[in-house]
């Protein structure tokens, strides 16, 4: 049976040991998936033990992702652009390859979801860790402007900088958005503490899609204020966490598993 597990500290609540576990089930493959609390000072010891005792791949979670980018002997184009590696994949040759599938994990939620994004005009707001990992993926995409607004406008700006060679991405300020949009992501973390991003609700059209990458047992805050607003249709990130596994799934074992089923019981299980 080969070993693979989570990393981050707190880990306690993760949802990757039930969502690896159900995809194991689901293709047959014989893994086995644990959540190791590493120290917050001690990332690469944990990884080290892991691999020592035979690990053959991880996923990294908060706050360990960059040091996970360090710790990587090689990396896929897309965890370069997204600075941060959330799964690391020990090769038959002994590499230690970085990963991350954040990104392609919301993509294909959007997908599931039938939200075109070729051609599409599409707000990202926030431009921390979150965003810088899902913006290549997006303008991949290829949509026709991908705008990234933040409260720190600088940070904003330097991602867009980063990424002008992948697409047509600007920064702009809150204060000078203008719609519409096809599409609005939330990246920022202002759902943890219940707060709102400061768009204006005008940027809400009926046939603009809202996607938060929070989620939880209730509409998120972002959500519920979109839909106040009448966005044509709300989505949270719990697919965005199931696509991200999967795609994880196919870069360890070679082979993709369905996301509806383990959607639908992490759902259930969310109360
Ligand atoms: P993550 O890895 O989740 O992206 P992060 O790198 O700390 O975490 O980034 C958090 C993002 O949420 C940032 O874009 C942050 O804006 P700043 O760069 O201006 O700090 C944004 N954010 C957090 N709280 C916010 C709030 N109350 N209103 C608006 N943006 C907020």
């Amino acid at each position: 049976m080969d070993r693979y597990a989570v990393f981050g500290n707190p880990i306690s609540h993760s949802k990757s040991p039930f969502i690896h576990t159900l995809f194991a089930h689901q293709t047959r493959e014989d893994i086995s998936y644990e959540a190791i609390a590493a120290p917050i000072d001690d990332f690469q010891g944990a990884l080290n033990q892991f691999l020592a005792s035979g690990g053959k791949g991880c996923n990294i979670t908060v706050p360990f992702k960059e040091q996970a980018f360090a710790a990587a002997q090689k990396l896929t184009p897309r965890a370069e652009l997204a600075g941060a590696v959330n799964t690391l994949k020990l090769t038959d040759d002994g590499v230690l390859l970085g990963d991350n599938t954040d990104g392609a994990g919301l993509v294909q939620d959007l997908k599931n979801h039938h939200v075109p994004l070729e051609g599409s005009r599409i707000l990202l707001i926030g431009a921390g860790g979150a965003a810088r990992g899902v913006t290549g993926p997006l303008l991949a995409e290829q949509p026709t402007e991908l705008v990234i607004v933040n409260r720190t406008v600088s940070k904003a700006e330097h991602l867009a900088e980063l990424f002008a060679p992948h697409g047509n991405v600007s920064a702009q300020p809150f204060s000078e958005l203008s719609g519409p949009f096809d599409l609005i992501i939330n990246s920022t973390s202002a759902s943890l503490s219940g707060e709102l991003p400061p768009i204006s609700a005008e940027l809400v059209r009926p046939e603009t899609a809202v996607y938060d990458m929070m989620y939880g047992s209730g509409t998120t805050v972002f959500n519920q204020w979109a839909k106040e607003q009448g966005a044509r249709m709300i989505i949270d990130g719990l697919g965005m966490l199931v696509g991200q596994a999967a795609e994880s799934f196919a870069v360890w074992r070679g082979i993709r598993p369905g996301m509806k089923q383990v959607a639908n019981e992490l759902r259930k299980n969310l109360g």
